[in-house]
């Protein structure tokens, strides 16, 4: 009897230690979007944004302001679509033009505002300018819309500002 009594309590525990705990997993889950965006510590930490910051747009100097969410958006398009060649801002196949704020200043026209690094994108030209290159991942529009390929240059621009190391060799994001 004593035995019996004992199992219908475990029981009873058990089954409510599993329905607490899907309890948190779910109230976990469904949480988690929208704090992965404003949390992610590399977008804090090495890109400095914990309020939305101020991106170059074009040769003139003007900015615009991009959020934390803008970024981590574009993180996310960056580690999905070019990481393979461009680990931590590094170009692996051709490393004297990485992705660092001195190799884009640097490139014919200027990469380094948010308008000549899409154009770019869309069309990726040798480092002088001179000819359409292919070793480059083109981004076309149907691909990734204005708004899309925006966030994913302001990633970049805002890394190649800010970040520690990001372009040289021993980066690791
Ligand atoms: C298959 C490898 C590969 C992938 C994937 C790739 N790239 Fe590249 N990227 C290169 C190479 C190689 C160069 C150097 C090209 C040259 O010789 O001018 C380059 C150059 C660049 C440059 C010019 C850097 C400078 O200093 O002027 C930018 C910007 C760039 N890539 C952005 C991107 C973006 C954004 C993506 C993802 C959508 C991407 N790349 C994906 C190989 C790649």
């Amino acid at each position: 009897m004593s035995l019996f009594s004992f199992k219908s309590v475990k029981s009873v525990f058990v089954r409510t230690a599993i329905a607490f705990a899907l309890v948190v997993v779910s109230a976990i889950a469904s949480a988690a979007p929208a704090h992965a965006e404003t949390s992610d510590r590399y977008i804090r930490e090495f890109l400095q944004a914990k309020e939305p910051v101020p991106v170059q747009v074009n040769p003139s100097g003007e900015t615009r302001l991009f959020s934390p969410d803008d970024l981590y958006e574009g993180k996310r398009l960056f580690m999905d679509h070019c990481i393979n060649c461009h680990v931590g801002g590094s170009t692996l196949p051709s490393p004297t033009i990485s992705l660092s704020e001195e190799a884009l200043q640097g490139a014919t026209p200027p990469r380094d505002n948010l308008d000549s690094l899409i154009a770019y994108m869309r069309e990726p030209m040798s480092y002088d300018g001179s000819e359409p290159i292919y070793w480059c991942r083109e981004v076309t529009e149907r691909w990734m819309p204005q708004e899309t390929i925006e966030k994913l240059a302001a990633f970049i621009l805002r890394a190649a500002n800010v970040a520690p190391g990001w372009g040289s060799d021993n980066f690791d994001l």
